[in-house]
């Protein structure tokens, strides 16, 4: 008979698990995303009324079995599930953790709603990190440790028939970045959001002035 594991040690455990899984990782899917999104999800909870130890377990172990990180999304939740249940975590928190980390992922924006509250809260702690000054500087790491551009002026963003190759970091904030605040589901990360957002259509506005040399003279 296992014994079943204490919240405050599996929260321990996994946040050293996770940081010896992720602390090497270039592509802005580090151990300080991690911490970032664990902190948002625990604020985000209070606020909320969700289930602050679901919420912090499942913000630490998300990026576990992301696809980037797996040879198959499969593989990355086996791992996760192979994990919790070395540690002894209970069947009821396994399965909330398992199913908020499978069904978070941006997707293009076209997977369904989340359908519990902490699942809701992760969601948007994970996307209120990819937004603002923070998500700006993670969108350039990832575009350089994938060796793209940061812009390919003339290039038409509405359009889909991209190789990832032709993919600037500017690409991206028009595909995901600019997207991600009508995409939230609770009330405060959309408080939240507002914020960040107006800093990226900022940092555009900013960035096209410098790249087309129309800076006011002085
Ligand atoms: P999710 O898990 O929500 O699908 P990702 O893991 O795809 O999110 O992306 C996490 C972050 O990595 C993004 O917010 C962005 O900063 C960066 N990123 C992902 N894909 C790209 C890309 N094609 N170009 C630039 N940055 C990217
Ligand atoms: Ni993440």
């Amino acid at each position: 008979e296992k014994r079943l594991t204490d919240k405050g040690d599996l929260i321990q455990a996994a946040e050293v698990f996770v940081k010896k899984e992720l602390e090497h990782e270039p592509s802005g899917h580090d151990w300080w995303h991690i911490e970032r999104v664990r902190r948002l999800a625990v604020l985000l909870a209070e606020r909320e009324g969700a289930d602050p130890f679901i919420c912090e377990l499942a913000a630490l172990l998300h990026d576990i079995a992301d696809e980037k990180l797996n040879e198959s999304k499969e593989a990355g939740l086996d791992k996760v599930r192979g994990w919790l249940s070395d540690q002894g975590a209970a069947e009821d928190v396994k399965q909330k953790v398992l199913s908020i980390i499978s069904t978070m992922s941006f997707n293009g924006g076209k997977n369904p709603p989340m359908d519990t509250l902490e699942g809701k809260v992760v969601q948007d702690a994970d996307r209120l990190d990819a937004i603002g000054a923070i998500g700006i500087a993670r969108t350039f790491v990832y575009s350089g440790a994938k060796g793209r551009p940061i812009h390919l002026p003339g290039q038409d963003f509405s359009g889909t028939d991209y190789r990832s190759s032709d993919k600037s970091a500017i690409y991206h904030f028009y595909e995901k970045l600019l997207k991600l605040k009508d995409l939230l589901n609770t009330a405060h990360a959309k408080k939240l959001a507002e914020e960040r957002h107006q800093f990226m259509e900022q940092f555009l506005v900013q960035f096209y002035k410098e790249w087309d040399l129309t800076e006011e003279r002085k």
